[in-house]
Order: structure tokens, then sequence, then C-alpha cells
């Protein structure tokens, strides 16, 4: 694709980072965490966690973690022969096309997890079919993966991406995606990284975002039960949530 560009970001103000106190998961502890206090004014110091801004070159450290978390939340590495092709699927093209609004839980060691939106689903959808997805297509074509093949139903995902269905996107024009590596799980990470998604969809004018999950995927259909979404279509194993901003 032409380097350098990007969807047109609507209402971007520079208020969006540092993100407001999260809305959802709201009392739970700071963005980041330092040193750890111990009594007698000693401290032990630890890497410091934080979700920030992604920035170019942490591809391939998101495409592992999508890879990681790519088999209905569990580990997919052993499923597929090419252990980017999830993540050029999933990842690359809001990295590439919307950028600002990814965001990277960093353990200090580097990215261990993101959440990635698109505010216009359907200019998204759009962008890639012109800039993301031709040279996929040419890259791997849909005949040099057989059927039955693991990686065929992404190859048909290339070649013939599924839009967003048009009775979703009325009161939920955005969207969104997650993961975070196995050990930063279950520790309240997940859900001030989509209060910071979904602080920056607002500030960009967003009235409600949506996402699809796999049935199948039960722990991380509690996890956007619990955060607000409701369930909107379900069929093929998957649901569409959506959740007002
Ligand atoms: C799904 C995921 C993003 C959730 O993030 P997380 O950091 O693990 O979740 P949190 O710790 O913030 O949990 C937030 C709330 O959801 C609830 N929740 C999380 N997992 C749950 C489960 N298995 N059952 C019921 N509720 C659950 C928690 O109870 C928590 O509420 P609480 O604070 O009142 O206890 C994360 O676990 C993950 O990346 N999983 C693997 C990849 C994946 O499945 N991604 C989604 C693909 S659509």
């Amino acid at each position: 694709m032409p380097r350098g560009e990007v969807l047109p970001v609507a209402g971007e103000d520079d208020r969006m980072w540092p993100p407001a106190p999260a809305r959802a998961g709201a009392g739970g502890p700071p963005y980041g965490s330092g040193p750890e206090p111990l009594s007698g004014g000693m401290s032990i110091r630890r890497a410091a966690v934080a979700i920030r801004p992604y920035v170019p070159g942490d591809e391939p450290a998101l495409y592992e973690v999508c890879l990681r978390t790519g088999a209905d939340g569990g580990d997919a590495s052993g499923l597929y022969s090419d252990r980017r092709l999830l993540g050029e699927v999933f990842v690359g093209p809001y990295l590439a096309l919307q950028p600002d609004l990814a965001f990277v839980l960093d353990d200090g060691s580097g990215a261990e997890g993101y959440v990635l939106g698109a505010l216009d689903t359907r200019a998204f959808e759009l962008a890639c079919e012109r800039l993301w997805w031709p040279g996929l297509r040419e890259a791997r074509p849909l005949e040099s993966v057989p059927e039955g093949a693991p990686e065929r139903w992404l190859a048909e995902w290339i070649h013939r991406p599924r839009p967003a269905p048009e009775e979703v996107l009325e009161a939920f024009p955005s969207h969104l995606h997650i993961d975070l590596a196995p050990r930063w799980q279950g520790k309240g990470w997940g859900s001030r990284m989509l209060a910071t998604l979904f602080d920056a969809l607002a500030a960009r004018g967003s009235r409600g975002v949506h996402l699809g999950v796999s049935l199948a995927n039960t722990k991380a259909v509690a996890f956007y039960r619990k955060l607000g979404f409701e369930d909107l279509i379900e069929g093929g194993g998957a649901v569409f949530m959506g959740r007002p901003l």
C-alpha cells in the first residue's frame, strides 16, 4: 500500500492521551504501575506496565499476540504454518490504516497486548479494499491454499472479506479487536484497554462500537457483556455485540 496513507480522523484533539479514568472497569488500578513500595522506605523495581499508543515497530510482537490468542482465545501457534498470517488479516490493517486508534499494553519488554479500533467501519472496509487486501491477494492466491487446509478460511477472508451487517452499523458504526498475551489476562487490563479505546472513539464523535466474537470463546463473551455490550445478531457460531459510547 502507499506509505503514509491513513484514514482521516474526525474531531481529533490532543485530550485523547493520556486517557481519562476508565469508564468501564472504573475504580481499578491506574494505567501504569511503577516501583512497588516496601516497608522501611525500600522499593523493588519492577517493569512498568502501561497502556500506550501503538508505534511503528510494534507489528511483530502484536502479530505474535494475535497468533497466541487466535484459537477462540487460546493459542493458535500449532494451527498455521505461517505465524504472520492471522496478524496480517486481523491486526495489520488497523495499524496501517487507523493507527491513531491502536493502543498497546507494554510491560517494559515490549508489546504484550492490543486494542484496535476503526472509527467508521464502512470507510475502513473500503480503505482495506483499496490499500490492504490487494497486496495480500497477490501474495496469497486463493488457489494456492487447498480446500481443507487450516489456512483456507483465512485465504477466503483475504479474497472475500465479509462486510459488517448494515443493521449493526446504524447504532454501532465503529468496531474493535482486543487480545492480551495469556499472562496479562484476568488482571483488569482488558477493561482498562477498552476504556482507553472508548474514550478515543467518543472523542472522535462515535456513537457506538461493535465487535464479532466466536460463541466458543465463552470467556470473551462474558467479558464483553460485563463491559456493557449487548448481543445483536447471532449466526455461524459467532455473535455481533454492540455498546453505545
Ligand atoms: C478477553 C480479554 C480481552 C479480557 O481481558 P481481561 O484483562 O482478561 O479481562 P478483565 O480482567 O479486564 O475482566 C473484566 C471483567 O470481565 C469479567 N470476565 C473476564 N473473564 C471472564 C470469564 N471467563 N467469565 C466471566 N466473566 C469474566 C471479569 O469478571 C471482570 O469483571 P470483574 O472486574 O468484576 O471481575 C482477555 O482475556 C484476552 O485477551 N483473552 C484472549 C483473547 C480473546 O479472547 N480476545 C477476544 C477475541 S473476540
